[in-house]
């Protein structure tokens, strides 16, 4: 990486991903200004050395004031709850599709040098694993629908007006600062949040839905290198470790021996539209980005496990409003039984 400092613009700061990287940009000289409207988040979570803005990417005027003299731009804010896409399409494409054009276009305007988009591996919908890049997107619910269709536009308007782009697509990052109180994503966050309370873990269908899990510097390693590394304008690359495939029912027993609270799993109906397998392909990473994974799934596990343990328990926070409500919605939701 080049020392030159940049003042770079980051979205979502007061969230997991956010948060560590606007705070990591600093501590290497950059400026950052950053935008969370707090919808999901804590505020404790925004890094203090930054210039923080409370607001909305939908807010095009606001962005396109906040994008003068940007140099780069990280959009990693998003609504990235799959699972309740399904059931509140709306909320979610407006702060994942609109939200993106919204930010790409005020960068794109004022030519700033690169984009870097966190999209997220359930671009690949239900192909066969593990996922590599070169896969066509086959996105199964409104979540990953308006992640592809966010990509699209960013690669548009980027060829058009020459700007670089890279596609980040992590999969599952665990770790301190995740909002553990979110009852519609982040299982590792709620089985720990649940058992500290006393209650049973939840799983959706049979718990043997496989999945791999990063750990937060594992990630931010790759994040950080898009922001100038020569070679990579236009790619799109996975992050996060291939070696660890892991059940839900794992995640499951490695939180009860953690928390010391052994108690036997409620299984609820599958949700529909989860991928049965998802798990991706490390080694363009590995080629492009050096990834190495430096965090076990058990280490990282602990640490998120610290966190919450650190900060206390929290009751769940219901923050994102059913728009279908009917047979097929979870009744984990419905009856806010988490
Ligand atoms: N965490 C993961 O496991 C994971 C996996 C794959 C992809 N991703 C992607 O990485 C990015 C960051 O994820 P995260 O886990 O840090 O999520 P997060 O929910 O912790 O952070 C996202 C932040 O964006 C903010 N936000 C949402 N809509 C907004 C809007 N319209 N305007 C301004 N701010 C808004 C929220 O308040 C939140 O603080 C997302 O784009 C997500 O899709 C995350």
């Amino acid at each position: 990486m080049s020392s030159k400092s940049k003042t770079i613009f980051v979205t979502g700061v007061a969230g997991f991903l956010g948060s560590h990287l606007s705070e990591k940009l600093v501590n290497l000289g950059h400026k950052v200004i950053g935008i969370d409207n707090m919808l999901g988040g804590y505020e404790d979570n925004v890094p203090k050395n930054i210039e923080f803005h409370k607001g909305d990417c939908c807010d095009y005027e606001k962005i396109k004031s906040l994008m003068k003299g940007v140099d780069v731009v990280y959009h990693c804010a998003a609504t990235a709850h799959e699972g309740l896409s399904v059931f509140s399409p709306y909320e979610i494409t407006k702060n994942n599709y609109l939200a993106s054009v919204s930010i790409f276009s005020a960068a794109v305007n004022e030519k700033v040098e690169r984009i870097i988009f966190c999209s997220s591996m359930a671009r690949y919908g239900g192909q066969m694993t593990p996922f590599t890049e070169d896969m066509k997107p086959s996105p199964v619910d409104p979540y990953a629908i308006s992640k592809v269709a966010a990509e699209e536009v960013l690669k548009n308007l980027c060829e058009l007006n020459n700007i670089e782009y890279v596609i980040a697509v992590p999969h599952n990052i665990i770790g301190p600062r995740q909002k553990y109180d979110d009852p519609f994503r982040n299982v590792v966050s709620i089985m720990i949040n649940r058992m500290m309370q006393g209650k049973a873990p939840i799983i959706y269908g049979d718990g043997k839905q496989t999945r791999c899990f990063s750990y937060i510097d594992d990630c931010l390693s790759c994040l950080i290198p898009m922001l100038d590394q020569k070679d990579l304008n236009k790619q799109i690359i996975n992050i996060g470790p291939d070696e660890e495939f892991v059940t839900i029912n794992k995640i499951a027993e490695i939180c009860a021996n953690l928390t010391g609270v052994n108690l036997k799993p409620i299984h609820k109906k599958d949700r529909p539209q989860e991928v049965k397998h998802a798990t991706c392909s490390a080694d363009k990473a590995r080629t492009l980005l050096n990834y190495k994974t430096t965090v076990s799934l058990q280490d990282g596990i602990k640490k998120t496990f610290d966190y919450i343990k650190k900060r206390g328990t929290r009751p769940f926070d219901y923050n994102i409003n059913i728009e279908i409500d009917n047979e097929l919605t979870p009744s984990t939701w419905k009856n806010k039984e988490i």
